[in-house]
């Protein structure tokens, strides 16, 4: 069964710095979900990152496939403050708006691209957030979601908790993997939505949703 990890993003301010110094860790690693995006055949354009957090993943894809506007749709404000500066140091004019992903703040057909990496677990109705991707999404536009998932094995989750620096975030991980969807968990929830014919694969410690309206 899956335990709620919250239904309001990551809010304290102490969380939101840690959680900075491990999203750039795993932006170093390559493992926050970018190579999976591409391989997923994401073309850029106007991009909408879903739980930006830090804004890593929206703005490392910015110097790998051709990103016309980034925006980052954010419901935690300390987040957003903390992606604004990011973004600064990666010098691309990204935009950051507060909102959640159930209700985006955003007109129907507004952008080519949609990803999210590590926020779907997060999400209070994932299906209602699926319906929004579909109708922000232009035609023949394209979304990669990556994330955790539950049903890892528990010696790999054992050799990530270690790994996992700084060490504050260890008991995070946990509650996040707890949160996590399982491969067929997922697949059913898209079934019932209209992106019905989404991609599910999974790796060694999450799943990808990937597909084209
Ligand atoms: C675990 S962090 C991942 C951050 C970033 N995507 C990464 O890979 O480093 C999840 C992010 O999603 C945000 N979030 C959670 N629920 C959200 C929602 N309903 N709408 C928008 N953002 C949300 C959280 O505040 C947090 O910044």
């Amino acid at each position: 069964m899956r335990i709620i990890e919250t239904d309001e993003g990551i809010q304290d301010e102490l969380t939101v710095e840690a959680f900075d110094i491990f999203a750039r860790e795993m932006r170093d690693k390559g493992w926050n979900g970018v190579n999976e995006m591409i391989a997923s055949g994401i073309k850029g354009g106007d991009l909408l990152e879903l739980g930006p957090g830090p804004g890593y993943v929206g703005l490392e894809l910015t110097k790998k496939i051709c990103v016309t506007s980034l925006t980052g749709c954010e419901i935690s404000p300390a987040m957003l403050h903390v992606a604004k500066k990011n973004a600064a140091e990666y010098n691309f004019p990204a935009s950051y708006v507060l909102g959640s992903c159930m209700k985006m703040p955003f007109e129907n057909e507004s952008f080519d691209t949609v990803i999210s990496n590590g926020s779907l677990h997060e999400w209070e109705n994932p299906l209602q957030a699926f319906q929004e991707i579909n109708r922000v999404l232009r035609h023949g536009g394209r979304y990669c979601i990556t994330d955790l998932r539950r049903d890892v094995n528990p010696l790999k989750k054992a050799l990530v908790y270690h790994a996992t620096r700084p060490k504050e975030m260890r008991q995070g991980l946990v509650s996040s993997l707890n949160a996590a969807y399982t491969l067929s968990e997922i697949t059913e929830l898209l079934r019932h939505s209209e992106l019905s014919n989404a991609v599910v694969s999974s790796d060694f410690f999450g799943l990808c949703i990937a597909g084209k309206k």
